[in-house]
């Protein structure tokens, strides 16, 4: 699947204006950041470990914690997100760096463990992406990341399909396509598992707010660029809340876990 084209100064604003509400609505990354590192532990071999999408710091802290001494570097392309990480984990020894994932600026075979919790699916060319961590990995190295996959919000798209033409929600790759990449990168040696998360909302507009203080607009170019007119939004929640269940609509997010390495 050939995904839309992603508009990243969005994407770095989106998440910049939601630094100060990330951590109340992240209860969904932090339940997938604890079963990342369950699946697929930190190694104890010493060298660099990068945290991509850091964002707050949940997981950066974790890894902090979990790490056999080994220094730890935390990447976000927003600074209020890092500013918000060193507020959060103030007594942690972290060094941060304000760079787009898609544009790593690190030595070849500089870092030992790459992880990422719920961020790469923000970026534009993963496979690219990948070609670049297989460079600054050192050879016994390994990435480590959790995404969504395309089943994510279904029920969302769902209700929109009968509103307009528009992609509202944005797009993600298969457990499939992130294979072929991580082949074509050479981190040929890959482990990966996917689940599916459901959460309950008590209303639509419930959803889309939490998805708003995530910072997880719609970000595709192709996405409606005007406003979305009262009716329309009606519609839509008029068509997700026919699936309420016990006064509650279900929001599933396929999560896809990874470990790669040469
Ligand atoms: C959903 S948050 C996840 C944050 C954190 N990993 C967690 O588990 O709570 C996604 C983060 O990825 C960052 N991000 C998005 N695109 C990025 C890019 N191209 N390079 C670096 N960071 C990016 C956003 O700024 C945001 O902080």
């Amino acid at each position: 699947m050939s995904l839309a084209v992603l508009d990243k100064t969005k994407i770095r604003h989106s998440f910049a204006a939601a630094a100060e509400s990330y951590d109340a609505a992240a209860l969904l990354q932090r339940q997938v950041g604890l079963a990342l590192l369950q699946k697929f532990p930190l190694q104890s071999a010493p060298g660099w470990v990068l945290d991509v999408g850091c964002g707050t710091g949940f997981l950066t802290r974790r890894l902090a914690f979990n790490s056999f001494s080994q220094p730890c570097l935390a990447l976000d392309i927003a600074l209020p997100m890092l500013q918000a990480s060193r507020r959060n984990n103030g007594a942690v020894p972290v060094e941060y760096v304000c760079a787009d994932a898609e544009k790593l600026p690190f030595a070849d075979q500089s870092l030992q463990q790459v992880y990422s919790n719920l961020a790469l699916q923000w970026c534009q060319n993963l496979p690219a992406l990948f070609a670049d961590v297989r460079r600054l990995l050192k050879p016994d190295g390994q990435l480590v990341f959790s995404t969504f996959g395309p089943a994510t919000l279904h029920e969302l798209k769902a209700a929109w399909s009968g509103v307009d033409d528009f992609a509202h929600v944005n797009d993600f790759y298969s457990v499939e396509e992130i294979r072929g990449f991580l082949q074509a990168a050479g981190l040929g040696r890959i482990e990966m598992d996917a689940v599916m998360y459901r959460l309950s909302y008590p209303a639509v507009l419930a959803l889309m707010r939490e998805l708003k203080d995530l910072g997880a607009h719609n970000v595709s170019l192709a996405r409606n660029r005007r406003l979305t007119t009262r009716s329309q939004l009606q519609h839509m929640i008029r068509q997700y809340e026919k699936n309420m269940i016990n006064g509650e609509i279900s929001a599933s997010y396929e999560i896809i876990f990874v470990r790669a390495s040469l």
